[in-house]
């Protein structure tokens, strides 16, 4: 397929058009921004490592049987993926408080949870993506009652199955966010990323931070947390 003209620039990525309507090429990029774009960086060799370690991931999970976008790895940061309209909703699973939810609820970092939580943010970089329920994004538009239905299904299945797989690695998925979009024909697949983007990572003996995190709070060397992980899924240096 051949790549033509750049149809979105992402803060993390690229999206080029094909010469088939139904495929896209994204490009991953080093760039690394936090706090709705304020903060900005570059995190060497991340675009390379999110887009490896994304594919390996989501064709487990294909494997697992959750549809997702993956057509084929090109090169180091390219993937050919199914063209979708994007849900506009970020889908937020938790295993433990942290981040945002430790904040808002004034819960410590760590604190197990007496179950896995799901939250919804509308996804509108104006108004920072706020978080919302079920029903404001069903009263938006953002999606239908049988969407949410399938999507929070998936997100909870896609969470049993990359709890346990990271723990075989020594790593506590804490919490993740997903993208979910709709193809052609209606069908929706798991979309975006799974990657220390969109993942709280900590090592399970030591409790460090393999993660983003590295980066929004200064914690040092991001590089090397990624190029960690990577190298605990079987890949080389
Ligand atoms: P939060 O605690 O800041 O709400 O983040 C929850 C999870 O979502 C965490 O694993 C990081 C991920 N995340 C993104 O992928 N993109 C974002 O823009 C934000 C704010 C969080």
């Amino acid at each position: 397929m051949e790549q033509l003209d750049m149809i979105y620039e992402g803060k993390a990525k690229k999206v080029y058009a094909t010469d088939d309507a139904n495929v896209v090429i994204v490009d991953y990029k080093d760039d690394a921004t936090a706090f709705n774009g304020l903060k900005k960086g570059t995190i060497v060799g991340k675009g390379a490592i999110n887009n490896r370690m994304s594919n390996f991931l989501m064709k487990k999970l294909e494997e697992a049987g959750i549809p997702t976008h993956l057509i084929s790895e090109i090169d180091t940061n390219k993937t050919y993926v199914k063209k979708v309209d994007i849900i506009p909703l970020e889908v937020i699973i938790r295993n433990k408080a942290a981040g945002s939810f430790s904040k808002r609820l004034g819960i410590q970092e760590g604190t197990p949870l007496k179950c896995s939580t799901l939250e919804f943010s509308y996804k509108d970089d104006e108004l920072g993506d706020p978080l919302i329920n079920d029903y404001m994004a069903i009263a938006i538009g953002a999606a239908t009652k049988e969407e949410i239905d399938t999507i929070s299904k998936y997100a909870f299945q896609i969470n049993d199955y990359l709890k346990a797989f990271f723990k075989e690695i020594g790593i506590e998925l804490i919490d993740f966010k997903l993208e979910f979009g709709k193809t052609s024909d209606g069908t929706i697949v798991l979309a975006d990323e799974i990657s220390p983007d969109t993942c709280r990572y900590w090592d399970i003996e030591t409790g460090e931070h393999l993660d983003k995190d590295r980066f929004r709070r200064d914690l040092g060397d991001p590089e090397g947390a990624y190029k960690e992980v990577f190298k605990r899924l079987g890949f080389g240096e």
